[in-house]
């Protein structure tokens, strides 16, 4: 049976929100809103929201209504869900002026996350803590990063030859390395891994972020219900994730600039912004608040940079293991064009193009933010013949686009060839990268540092390696099955393989 709290916070909450919104007509500007399944009285659609895989219902609904699907919240929010890629390009990406800002989110402000700039509002505070960031990862500066990127991919394959079975652990270790690197200047080592169980166990804290995860989101009352209650365990959730974000956000900046007045460490992005304010001719206000926006603009990629690339690579592993042709193809490649007495480096990009298409197809075919971040507008607009009212939230179906067998014929099969014509990239392919890093002004800031460093990864990775699937008791190898995790972040779940050297040449290279 139902908690009574949850009924009773339910009932008051809807009604309050009810009351106190203006209800959405149906017929502003004589238009109607975009169709979806039929809300509930006080509730919208909110119990409709599936908590599990929630992209392949939206996908089913879309099937139903059309491409822009509308869901309706508590208190007559609209929540609209894009289904095609020109519906997302149109809206968020063309009209970018009315669709750059965020739902302000409880739960975000609850679990101490408001500051990170993924959730900010569009506005100066955003503006201030993403330039900061982004300076560091724009097309122009990208390949300063390439000698520490190429660094850790080299690093990977000897911990990976070592220890094949701890593949998930040294992928987490290899791309927290990077950013904590690039970033903070914080040099860590597999025995003294310095920050990176606590970024992931912050990371735990975007299961507040599914739509309909937590009720106190639609109903506010509910934060003030003390923990011990029954039915508020997720006070107790919060409370932790709360202290680990701050940790998150304090602990590697405050390495960092101790490292920067020794004068000590690695150039890295905070002690290059620590620099230019203590140039600048700024009062000591100032100066603490240019501080603060340098401790953003490093905590939102660690944050948001780490897990993304991660669950792509491992989904490229998940593919070698269950596709061995894709594998022997790009092996064939990478052996005619980086032979067997050196590694691959990012200057062999331009002439491997399968192994390209390969990073394309990982990023495509099991994406690891199935729904994108959601985006808010700020302005009446209408689309489609549809009226979409101020403060609307807009989610693209990410999976969806990429899965959408008449885009990419059959969709859950791994085929690098899809991007290729005559072994050259394919221009009338739909480039997975144009949808998975987002859109219009929001878009990932961090795309050519993933892009930069999946490629490495890959082409290293199928250089020396051979991925095959494990072996059972009686020695057969097992099924692979693609399986991913539900949630905000998705990942390939249960799933094992066998690594290890492909040739005499290749155990050699690993041994340099
Ligand atoms: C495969 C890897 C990655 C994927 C698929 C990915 C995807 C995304 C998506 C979908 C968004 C939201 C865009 C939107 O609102 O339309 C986003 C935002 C963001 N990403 Fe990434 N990302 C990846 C890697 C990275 C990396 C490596 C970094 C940092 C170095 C990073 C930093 C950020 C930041 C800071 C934002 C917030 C931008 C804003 O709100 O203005 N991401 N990313």
């Amino acid at each position: 049976m139902a908690d009574p709290l949850i009924v009773v916070g339910i009932i008051a909450g809807a009604l309050f929100l009810f009351l106190l919104r203006s209800r959405r007509s149906s017929s502003r500007r004589g238009l109607p809103l975009p169709p979806g399944p039929k809300p509930l009285p006080f509730l919208g659609n909110l119990l409709h929201i599936p908590q599990d895989y929630p992209w392949v219902k939206y996908r089913e609904w879309a099937e139903q209504y059309g491409d822009v699907v509308g869901l309706q919240l508590p208190g007559g929010q609209l929540f609209v869900i894009l289904h095609s890629q020109q519906a997302a390009i149109d809206l968020l990406d063309k009209r970018s002026a009315t669709y750059s800002d965020r739902q302000k989110s409880l739960v975000i402000d609850l679990i101490g996350w408001g500051w990170n700039t993924p959730f900010l509002p569009y506005g100066e505070e955003w503006r201030r803590t993403r330039q900061a960031s982004w300076r560091h990862f724009t097309p122009k500066v990208i390949s300063k990063h390439h000698p520490l990127l190429l660094q850790e991919a080299r690093r990977f394959l000897r911990l990976l030859k070592a220890e094949p079975h701890r593949l998930r652990e040294l992928m987490e270790f290899s791309f927290a390395a990077i950013i904590l690197k690039a970033m903070y200047g914080i040099e860590i080592t597999p025995e003294e891994p310095k920050h990176v169980s606590l970024l992931h166990e912050a990371l735990e804290a975007t299961e507040g972020f599914m739509a309909g995860s937590f009720l106190v989101e639609h109903i506010p009352v509910l934060q003030y219900v003390p923990a011990w209650v029954p039915g508020a365990g997720f006070q107790k959730k919060f409370a932790r994730w709360r202290r680990l974000i701050t940790d998150v956000l304090n602990l590697p900046f405050a390495d960092a600039k101790q490292a920067w007045l020794r004068g000590e460490g690695y150039q890295s992005a905070v002690h290059e912004m620590l620099e230019d304010i203590s140039q600048a001719d700024l009062s000591e206000e100032q100066v603490a608040d240019e501080e603060r926006v340098a401790k953003v603009g490093a905590a939102n990629t660690y944050v948001a940079g780490a897990d993304t690339t991660f669950s792509t690579l491992l989904s490229f592993f998940m593919a070698m293991a269950m596709y061995p042709e894709v594998q022997r193809k790009a092996q064939a490649e990478l052996d005619a064009v980086v032979g067997p007495n050196r590694l691959p480096e990012h200057g062999d990009r331009e002439s491997l193009p399968y192994v390209n298409a390969v990073c394309k197809e990982a990023l495509r075919w099991q994406n690891v933010l199935p729904l994108g971040v959601v985006h808010r507008s700020m302005a009446d607009d209408e689309y489609n013949g549809y009226f979409l009212p101020e403060g609307s939230l807009f989610l693209t179906n990410a999976w969806a686009i990429l899965h959408d067998p008449k885009t990419f014929p059959n969709p859950d099969v791994f085929l690098p060839e899809r991007y290729l014509k005559d072994g050259v990239p394919n221009p009338d392919t739909l480039d997975a990268s144009d949808v998975v890093f987002g859109y219009g002004r929001r878009i990932c800031l961090g795309r050519h540092l993933s892009d930069a460093s999946l490629f490495i990864n890959v082409a290293s990775v199928l250089h020396v390696f051979k991925i095959t699937p494990p072996l059972d008791a009686n020695g057969k190898p097992k099924k692979v099955e693609a399986k991913m995790s539900s949630g905000f972040l998705s990942y390939p779940s249960g799933f094992e393989c066998a690594i290890e050297p492909r040739s005499p040449s290749a155990e050699a290279l690993l041994r340099e």
